[in-house]
């Protein structure tokens, strides 16, 4: 398998670049929309042809490249039943998967950092979005947002997958790259919770200030990045 973690270095955002073998088809996971050219050049070097680009969620602190993608390589462009993003080509759901080549991704809807929220699982691997992050996880306070769903989310569907399974989120502000359900079970301050009402509390009272391109990154992204407020 083909597998690149990008790093966006404006707003730590990580994209995901998965294929199953040179010269077939790639899957891209929350691209950005300022490194859109990187993404092709780094398709084209490797010999893969991009097949499908997702967001795990509408993002509020980059504007997606999903809409640039489409146009430069012709790729579908895939977001969950719940997301606000009527450009995309296909709407998935739980149970469903993410199809390029003879790769297979889970899909499971977590909801509770925004109520778009969606995982990705390979066999070793899953791609958690901004629900579980590396030692935290998502704030929960905008976008509909919900403590208690991220609870139900994290508790009864991503901490329940093997304590192996490597975790790929969607930024990191502290320079990891990848943990494991186990680990993150362990020293995930935000886990140590023994209720989901402890767990909502917890939310609640983080009073954080919005995210610095919010209001450009929401509207933008729910045209695909195609349509960015000056
Ligand atoms: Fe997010």
């Amino acid at each position: 398998m083909i597998f690149r973690q990008l790093f966006d270095r404006t707003s730590s955002t990580y994209s995901y670049l998965i294929a199953e073998r040179s010269g077939g088809e790639a899957l891209l996971i929350d691209p950005v929309l300022e490194n859109a050219d990187q993404y092709v050049q780094l398709l084209n070097e490797l010999d893969v042809k991009l097949a499908l680009a997702v967001d795990t969620h509408i993002h509020a602190d980059h504007v997606t490249a999903l809409g640039s993608l489409r146009q430069k390589t012709d790729c579908a462009t895939a977001m969950g039943e719940q997301s606000a993003a009527e450009c995309v080509s296909v709407k998935f759901r739980e149970g469903e998967k993410l199809c390029v080549d003879n790769l297979r991704l889970d899909i499971l809807y977590t909801p509770g950092h925004t109520d778009d929220s969606y995982s990705f699982v390979l066999p070793d691997r899953v791609f958690t979005g901004d629900t579980l992050l590396i030692r935290g996880t998502g704030r929960t306070d905008f976008q509909n947002g919900d403590p208690g769903a991220q609870y139900d989310s994290l508790f009864g569907k991503l901490l329940r997958l093997p304590q192996d399974t490597l975790v790929y989120p969607a930024h990191d502000y502290n320079g990891m790259a990848v943990s494991t359900i186990g680990e993150e079970l362990q020293h995930n301050p935000r886990l140590q919770v023994d209720s989901r009402q402890a767990y909502i509390e917890q939310m609640n009272a983080l009073d954080l200030d919005d995210p610095k391109l919010m209001d450009i990154a929401v509207p933008a992204n729910r045209s695909c990045g195609m349509k960015i407020a000056a």
